[in-house]
């Protein structure tokens, strides 16, 4: 089967297109570094030709939300309006575990982007499910890739504060086998949650994080931190009872990734 991969050269977009291929498939990088650019629908009819299956995993270039929703709303017409061309029967994206809630939290003053970046996620989200290609939508957890993120996004000084929320963050592998997965099933019309085989309290993800990466940094849970900005609650982070759980651990991902991170 020929899949194409829009965002296929990013983190989980370069091992999905593996993933697909070890599994016989004739999967097909998409972004900009191969000629395919979905903001201006440059490559877009020449790549779709012949293809059934469209795995959106492609991101914005910013977290801004005038950026992100131009991004997120301009690229999904364009591939939308594509792949109706094109005859497409199943589109896949890549969206966030409680995008609907984080979008609808309210910010606070000190950074509101990452409101506005699920904002824009959800209206990925609406367009696709708003269009007559059968679809589906993956939501993940946290990538463990991101936890130095999160903590330079709540980092004062050598002070890091986060919400003690829970969160059950994965590896991106994880990741890109349930989008594989999600890929070559039947559409569900629906969403589907992933998550990683653990939950953990925010600060303990990023506290754990940093010590193996030996980041002297200190970690405080801080109930009005939030997370990078927006309000959270005890479970806005994790997904409900029927998520797919991955089978990498913080522990063993940290092992393999953390030396050399600190190389
Ligand atoms: N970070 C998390 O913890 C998390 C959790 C759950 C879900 N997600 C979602 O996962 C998705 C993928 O994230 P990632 O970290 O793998 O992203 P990434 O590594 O930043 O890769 C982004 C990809 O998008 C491509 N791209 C950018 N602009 C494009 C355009 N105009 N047309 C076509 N392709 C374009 C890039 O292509 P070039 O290489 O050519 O620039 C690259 O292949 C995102 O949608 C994100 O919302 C993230």
């Amino acid at each position: 089967m020929k899949i194409v991969v829009i965002g296929g050269t990013g983190l989980i977009g370069s091992k999905v297109v593996s993933k697909l291929r070890e599994h016989g498939h004739e999967a097909i990088a998409a972004s900009p570094n191969t000629g395919v650019n979905t903001l201006t629908g440059e490559g877009l009819a020449e790549v779709l030709k012949g293809t059934s299956i469209v795995v959106d995993v492609s991101n914005s270039p910013s977290f801004d939300e005038a950026i992100a929703l131009n991004f997120f709303t301009t690229a999904t017409q364009n591939l939308l309006q594509y792949g109706l061309a094109a005859g497409v029967q199943h589109i896949v994206a890549l969206s966030v575990v409680g995008t609907d809630r984080l979008a609808r939290r309210r910010p606070s003053d000190a950074e509101k982007t990452v409101r506005g970046y699920f904002r824009a996620k959800l209206m990925q989200e609406k367009l696709i499910s708003e269009s007559p290609i059968p679809f589906s939508i993956v939501h993940a957890t946290q990538f463990f890739e991101f936890v130095k993120s999160i903590a330079d996004a709540s980092t004062n000084g050598s002070v890091v504060r986060v919400a003690p929320a829970l969160i059950q963050p994965m590896a991106a592998d994880d990741v890109a086998a349930a989008v594989a997965r999600t890929a070559i099933a039947k559409p569900i019309n629906g969403i589907v949650e992933c998550a990683g085989p653990q939950q953990f309290r925010l600060d303990e993800f990023v506290r754990q994080g940093l010590v193996a990466r030996k980041d002297s940094r200190t970690v405080f849970a801080d109930s009005n931190a939030g997370y990078f900005g927006v309000e959270v609650d005890e479970r806005t982070l994790v997904p409900g009872d029927n998520a797919q759980l991955g089978e990498i651990t913080f522990k063993a991902w940290l092992a393999q990734s953390a030396p050399a991170a600190v190389a």
